[in-house]
């Protein structure tokens, strides 16, 4: 799994950085948190997943890491949505999908955990 991270990580990392640019250049700053989250929990955390599951490939061919996949990369997308909302000020909207985009990420988190605890000797 730790190559699909990766990739995923720079399709993040593409995504983020012509955001910060967009952005800025409109002067739409009400988005960096949204920015700063594709960002760092997209391109910068996935990397660093992605690199740990190649250099300890018992962890990265175990199921958990599939789970940690689609957790991470579910909880991720409905968690910038709820950025963006907030930003333009539809707390109404905003919530259900920050809730459930952060429990999903922080599950993805768990998962890491436990997965690296258990295969790491
Ligand atoms: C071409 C690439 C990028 C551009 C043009 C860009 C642009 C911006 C802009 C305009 C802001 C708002 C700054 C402010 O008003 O204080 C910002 C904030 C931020 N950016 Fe980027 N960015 C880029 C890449 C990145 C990357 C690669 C990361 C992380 C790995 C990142 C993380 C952040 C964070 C965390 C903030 C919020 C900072 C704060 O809370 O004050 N950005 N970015
Ligand atoms: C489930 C995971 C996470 C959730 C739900 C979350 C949520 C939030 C929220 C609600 C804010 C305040 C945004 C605002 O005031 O508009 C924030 C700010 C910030 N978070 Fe996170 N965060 C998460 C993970 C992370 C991680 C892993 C990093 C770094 C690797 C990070 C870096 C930051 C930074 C730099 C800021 C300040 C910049 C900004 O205003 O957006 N966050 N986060």
């Amino acid at each position: 799994m730790g190559t699909r991270f990766i990739k995923v990580a720079v399709i993040y990392f593409l995504i983020g950085t012509v955001w910060g640019l967009v952005m800025g250049a409109t002067q739409h700053m009400e988005y960096m948190s949204a920015h700063a989250h594709i960002n760092l929990l997209g391109w910068a955390s996935l990397a660093i997943i992605g690199v740990i599951y190649r250099v300890f490939p018992q962890a990265g061919e175990a199921k958990l890491a599939k789970i940690q996949f689609w957790l991470h990369n579910i909880g991720l997308p409905l968690l910038v949505i709820s950025m963006v909302l907030f930003a333009n000020g539809d707390h109404g909207s905003g919530i259900p999908f920050a809730v459930l985009g952060g429990v999903l990420v922080i599950a993805s988190v768990i998962v890491f955990t436990v997965n690296l605890f258990k295969r790491l000797s």
